[in-house]
């Protein structure tokens, strides 16, 4: 079944756990900098101290033996799941893989939703014809060494789907129902088309966090999944 992870983007911690504790069923939290830098690993742990599992997206990309340590440091606080990014290369995406073991899922960042292709071409230094062949690339060769799946946006989690068989996990942001508004989302997806094509795990922010009431939200969510 698709799991639902609650992106908490706000500004304390105080009101991530206020929010936390409005959505009963809550089964993952996603942290990323901002509250992460704000509140440090205390706020990870009282949210599994709570049962309740740490998506901890903070795009990993140093050299190997930095990224492998962060992510051992990740492990350790009893987080489940947590982002490198696919451009880092095997040798730190192998040790970033390796350091995770069984009880931490590691997810790539293939290409970041804020690239197009003019961008990719200006980092690279050469063409890049399709970003969506890009994606599928820098995908392959993370899952090649180890990692369990990546974050893909709603627009390309079909294709990726298709070409990369069914076991990695595809984390899908950029979820939005048919009232809700996009915001800053560019590619969004409903819940129950996401799942449809593929996804494993939906993202979803700001559509329960700003809701007049989360709970309700967050149980319309879980509803679509089923
Ligand atoms: O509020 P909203 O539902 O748009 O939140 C989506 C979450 O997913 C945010 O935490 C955002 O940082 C994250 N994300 C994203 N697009 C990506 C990767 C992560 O929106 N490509």
């Amino acid at each position: 079944m698709t799991e639902l992870i609650v992106a908490f983007d706000m500004g304390s911690g105080r009101d991530a756990l206020l929010l936390a504790a409005r959505l009963p069923q809550l089964r993952w939290a996603k942290l990323g900098p901002v509250l992460y830098v704000r509140e440090g690993p205390a706020l990870i742990r009282e949210f599994a101290q709570r049962g309740v599992r740490v998506f901890l997206d903070l795009k990993w990309h140093d050299i190997p033996n930095t990224v492998a340590g962060a992510v051992t440091a990740a492990r350790d606080l009893g987080v489940s799941m947590a982002t490198v990014h696919c451009l880092g290369g095997r040798a730190m995406l192998g040790a970033a893989a390796s350091a995770a073991g069984p009880d931490l899922a590691l997810v790539g960042v293939t290409v970041l939703t804020s690239h197009d292709a003019a961008e990719l071409e200006s980092i690279l230094g050469r063409g890049v014809p399709d970003v969506g062949f890009e994606a599928e690339r820098l995908a392959r060769a993370a899952l090649q060494v180890g990692l369990r799946g990546i974050v893909a946006s709603g627009h390309e989690v079909g294709f990726l789907r298709e070409v990369l068989g069914p076991t990695p996990w595809i984390v899908v942001p950029g979820i939005r129902g048919p009232g809700d508004p996009a915001g800053d989302q560019v590619r969004t997806i409903e819940p129950a088309e996401a799942v449809r094509r593929g996804a494993t795990h939906l993202v979803v922010g700001r559509p329960i966090t700003e809701a007049r009431d989360p709970a309700a939200a967050y149980q319309r969510l879980v509803e679509a999944l089923d």
